[in-house]
């Protein structure tokens, strides 16, 4: 952590959850944390959880996200939902181009540079995820993976918009598998990113980047990995969905 970012915890569903489920997690882990000054909370619903959970996020400090978009306002795309469309309903972030968008649904660094703009278009931030699979990091290639899709994502981006980019480093081989990176596996990895985003805009702008770790994160983590330097938060998964481990990520201590 550095205290000139302010740092984000967000809450990644996934496929998880009903309208009602959504709604009742929320209102208790926002009861039991209270506002938040020093940190940001976003949550990240399913679409068909956005608007009843964006109804009732009333904390300060608290902040609506979804988990993908399509690249056009609108259009002949059955099935998909525009970034206008997640605005009106209260976003402020969209993750894209997880690793999951990537593995399973065969998402490009083109289509996620497609959607970063898009997403900026229409008056939100992404939340871009980067990270190499296990693979890759024995092969020893972590660095020129996450260059490549950080190059690849980030094409044509202004240092403007750049400012209000957030970026999630999440290592594949540790998503869901209770496999963390070590603190320092992890802020290696992030202090790697910064640099390549100072080469990308303008120097400067990546200290003003926030830049989150995913992957495992938990409870009996969190502490140790928001020590680290370069690592400004968490995208958390698993352990978000549930009141008690949630309530503990919100308030992690640095
Ligand atoms: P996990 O997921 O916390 O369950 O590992 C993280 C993510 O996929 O963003």
């Amino acid at each position: 952590m550095n205290p000139n970012r302010k740092p984000l915890v967000a809450a990644n569903w996934k496929m998880h959850k009903t309208l009602a489920e959504a709604i009742s997690l929320v209102k208790s882990v926002q009861e039991e944390t209270g506002p938040c000054a020093d940190r940001e909370v976003v949550i990240a619903p399913p679409f068909t959880a956005l608007e009843g959970v964006g109804g009732i996020l009333k904390q300060p400090g608290y902040s609506l996200a979804a988990q993908n978009c399509h690249w056009e306002e609108k259009g002949a795309f059955t099935g998909e939902i525009s970034p206008i469309m997640l605005k009106d309903l209260g976003c402020q972030y969209v993750i894209v181009g997880h690793s999951e968008r990537r593995q399973l649904f065969g998402e490009k660094d083109e289509t996620v540079r497609l959607k970063a703009g898009a997403v900026f278009r229409a008056g939100m931030a992404p939340i871009i995820c980067v990270g190499e699979v296990l693979d890759e990091r024995e092969q020893g290639k972590t660095f020129e993976i996450v260059a490549s899709q950080l190059e690849g994502a980030l094409n044509g981006l202004s240092p403007a918009q750049a400012e209000r980019l957030v970026i999630a480093y999440e290592p594949v081989w540790a998503i869901g598998t209770g496999r963390t990176a070590t603190p320092g596996q992890a802020q290696e990895v992030h202090a790697f990113i910064r640099d390549k985003l100072a080469s990308i805009f303008n120097k400067g702008v990546e200290k003003k980047i926030r830049i989150l770790y995913g992957g495992s994160v938990k409870p009996s983590n969190i502490d140790e990995l928001m020590a680290e330097p370069d690592i400004d938060g968490a995208l958390v998964g698993g352990a978000s969905l549930e009141v008690g481990s949630f309530k503990r990520l919100v308030q992690f201590k640095s």
